[in-house]
């Protein structure tokens, strides 16, 4: 039955029938998780070996059980570099977390500044940050947490929508910074095109000051044998004479494991001596042991590439799954639900009729079923079409998933029959 054409006493059959089987799932007493991004158990199995390496000497004769090194162990250093397409001395390697990193650096800007300010941020009488929607709720939070007016700008295909941001920073030297996902984005899945990195790259801004977040959290968590490609954005600051503008992040969160593996920063030499110089009051060095250990598990990109080829195995299965059962329950319906699989990251973004996903959450929560708090992608969390859903498939067991998902479709088919009721 196609919802969107079917008549009231079509609808209100089909409701009822709905509503039986969703009684049916309740009494299941299903407690499923489908809403953080969290690698599953056996994905973290993969990394183990990390445990064994037992190395605290450095390749210069560092010894790395010692305070010292803020900038990070030189092979790691040069591991990360590789990760993201720079030189090693553009890269800061830190603790486990790159969220705390970014939450550095604009903790860093508010309170004193880069060194290109006119003055810091808080001095200003209004700071804004641009965020592409549907994105990521840490990265809004922490810019939300510093009274930053967070302005939404919608994603499309190919990125951020160019053409407003470019308008926005042009105009508006209160606007300060972008947070980017740009390989993969959380939640959609979408990799910026060379267009839309080249835009980012030469793009005129108000704000001497203008920083891009370039939250490469995903840059090689490919899903399917087709891996999206993303152009490197130092190499086009560089040619645009930009290089202080990007703040570059990575970690292995997702690739060893996602409370005790480590994260890095990359950004302009000039960028990481003025950060090294203000993160020096804060910690004396960052765990060098651990990324000594990393350093030698994947030896260089290579080693890591090789890796997520296991991670790929494992992940795969389970976003083809929630792909089949979106497409056998819930697309017959009409146009009721969009989505599309992307070919790596972490999550499959789903957009329902208007007004419905909060509905649909709720719905789930009570079937024994979490889902990703509907809103949490946009900021304030606030979904102002109340259309948008994060599906993270990584976590449970496929046969969990599939029934996860088969309830989703349930419940995306009660919300969406109420939908079309209410508005006939
Ligand atoms: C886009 C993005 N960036 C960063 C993170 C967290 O990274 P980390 O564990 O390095 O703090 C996540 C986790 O889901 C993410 O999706």
């Amino acid at each position: 039955m196609d919802y969107l054409t079917a008549n009231r006493a079509q609808l209100l059959d089909e409701l009822t029938a709905l509503q039986q089987e969703y009684k049916r799932y309740q009494q299941m007493g299903l407690k499923l998780d489908m809403s953080r991004g969290k690698p599953s158990p056996e994905q973290l199995d993969l990394s183990m070996e990390l445990l064994d390496i037992h190395v605290y000497k450095g390749e210069t004769g560092i010894d790395a059980r010692n305070y010292g090194v803020l900038e990070g162990m030189p092979e790691a250093r040069r591991l990360f570099a590789a990760l993201m397409g720079i030189a090693p001395d553009e890269v800061i390697v830190g603790g486990n977390a790159s969220l705390q990193m970014m939450y550095y650096l604009v903790e860093l800007g508010y309170r004193n500044g880069y060194a290109n300010s006119p003055c810091p941020w808080k001095e200003c009488e209004r700071v804004k940050f641009l965020c592409p929607v549907p994105g990521y709720d840490r990265h809004f939070r922490i810019t939300e947490y510093f009274g930053f007016e967070l302005v939404s700008v919608p994603m499309t295909p190919t990125g951020p929508d160019m053409d407003i941001v470019e308008k926005l920073v042009a105009e508006d030297d209160s606007i300060k910074g972008i947070w980017c996902v740009p390989m993969y984005s959380n939640p959609e899945g979408v990799s910026y095109s060379d267009e839309t990195v080249r835009r980012f790259a030469r793009m005129k801004t108000k704000a001497p000051d203008f920083k891009i977040f370039w939250d490469n959290a995903y840059c090689v968590h490919h899903i399917t044998d087709t891996p999206d490609i993303l152009l490197n954005l130092m190499d086009e600051c560089r040619a645009a004479g930009t290089e202080d503008r990007p703040f570059m992040f990575c970690s292995t969160s997702k690739i060893t494991f996602s409370g005790a593996g480590v994260a890095a920063i990359g950004a302009s030499a000039f960028n990481v001596k003025y950060i090294l110089k203000n993160m020096f009051p804060m910690t004396i060095s960052f765990d060098k042991i651990n990324q000594l250990r990393h350093a030698a598990f994947f030896e260089n990109r290579a080693g890591i590439e090789q890796h997520m080829e296991k991670h790929k195995a494992l992940l795969r299965p389970k976003f083809e799954m929630v792909d089949s059962v979106l497409r056998s329950d819930a697309a017959p319906y009409g146009d009721i639900a969009h989505w599309r699989m992307p070919n790596g990251g972490y999550f499959i973004c789903l957009r329902t009729l208007p007004g419905c996903a909060k509905r649909i959450v709720d719905l789930c929560d009570k079937a024994g079923v979490k889902m990703t708090e509907a809103g949490a992608t946009h900021p304030y969390g606030i979904d102002p079409n109340d259309n948008t859903i994060r599906i993270a498939p990584s976590f449970p067991p496929v046969e969990e998933l599939r029934t996860a998902t088969q309830l989703l479709c349930l419940c995306l088919r009660i919300a969406s029959v109420e939908h079309q009721l209410e508005n006939m």
